[in-house]
């Protein structure tokens, strides 16, 4: 297929509209097994396809969704009315996507560090998904910001692997999302998340130049910059919000259209009010900055719902109320008391 990109661009100005942000339901069958032990569901593919369901039904949810990331298995489901679970996301007015890398693996000599895979097959891959209803994909690289890394051999390599893949993508007329994730599992300050998130996003940028990418038909998906989990004494809201604007002014070209965020670990509110501060504080950025969040959206739905189908109605209300928390957040007029005001 011949690359169009003004519809490139088109579709990746759609995923970062006004208010608007991505929802990640993209849990490969090993995470949502995980997301469900915590809840006491057994993972069959029947409980996975109603859970899944359940939000892309939830209206009031939906209307703060530009678009959703599809696990392989989801993008091929069937709602319990025989309708495609892809249809029932473009009904509710949102893109399906899909994820199509194949999950991090050791990397080589490179202690703990990881390189993500899935280039092997991804261009017949992408025909099928594009044919099945995606306008956009997902590939998500992870960086360890502790002791000495990343490593240049972790970040060059994942490099290399996010512009191939982004390159597939924009020639069969899918937006790449880009994702390199520094991760916050760790007892590192911000100033350690800081300078590897510049690094990663330095390195990442040059390679998808080198590989043709149009960073206008792209959407990049980073970390914030945040103290790790562990650390003793945690950054707050303004200085999080400050350090990543800057690292994203240093690294991000103005053409591309928008940046969406992951949670990554973060709590739910944490991971709106980071977002709220930055556009509260920044309104006239190049890019839009929205969420492309998993378990900052689906943490309360999930444990709301439990799998007992009379709890339906009250998992579609507990994920309306993030979505639309965090669609405030993405034009900077959230506070806590909308917490509580739409609860
Ligand atoms: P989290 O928001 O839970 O980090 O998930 C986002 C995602 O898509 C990770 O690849």
């Amino acid at each position: 297929m011949a690359m169009n990109l003004d519809e490139l661009n088109r579709t990746a100005r759609a995923m970062v509209q006004k208010g608007r942000g991505i929802l990640a339901a993209d849990e490969s069958s090993g995470t949502i097994k995980k997301r469900f032990d915590k809840i006491g569901v057994e993972s069959t593919e029947d409980n996975r396809r109603d859970y899944r369901e359940l939000l892309f039904r939830a209206a009031n949810g939906m209307k703060h969704i530009s678009g959703v990331i599809l696990y392989d298995e989801t993008i091929r489901q069937k709602a319990k009315d025989g309708t495609s679970l892809v249809k029932v996301i473009e009904q509710a007015g949102a893109i399906p996507g899909i994820k199509v890398d194949k999950g991090t693996k050791p990397l080589p000599f490179s202690k703990d560090e990881t390189i993500t895979e899935g280039l092997d097959g991804l261009r017949e891959r992408l025909v099928e998904y594009r044919g099945l209803g995606a306008r956009f994909a997902k590939w998500r690289a992870t960086y360890i910001p502790t002791h000495g890394r990343p490593s240049y051999n972790c970040i060059n390599a994942n490099g290399q692997a996010l512009a191939r893949y982004a390159a597939l993508c924009q020639e069969e007329n899918i937006v790449p999302i880009v994702e390199p994730e520094v991760l916050m599992d760790f007892d590192n300050d911000i100033a350690a998340c800081e300078a590897a998130t510049e690094w990663v996003l330095k390195e990442t940028f040059a390679q998808l130049y080198y590989a043709n990418v149009a960073p206008e038909g792209m959407i990049l998906k980073p970390n914030m910059v945040i103290s790790g989990m562990k650390a003793e004494k945690r950054a707050g809201v303004e200085e999080v919000a400050e350090r990543t604007v800057k690292v994203l002014k240093h690294c991000v070209p103005a053409a591309v259209p928008g940046i969406a965020f992951l949670s990554g670990g973060q709590s739910d509110e944490e991971a709106t009010a980071h977002l709220n501060a930055m556009n509260a504080a920044h309104p006239n950025l190049p890019w839009a900055l929205t969420f492309s969040y998993g378990r900052a959206l689906q943490a309360a739905p999930q444990k709301a719902w439990s799998g007992n189908a009379d709890n339906v109605p009250a998992a579609q209300r507990a994920f309306a109320h993030r979505a639309a928390m965090n669609g405030l957040a993405a034009t900077g007029e959230w506070n806590p008391e909308s917490e509580r005001n739409a609860a």
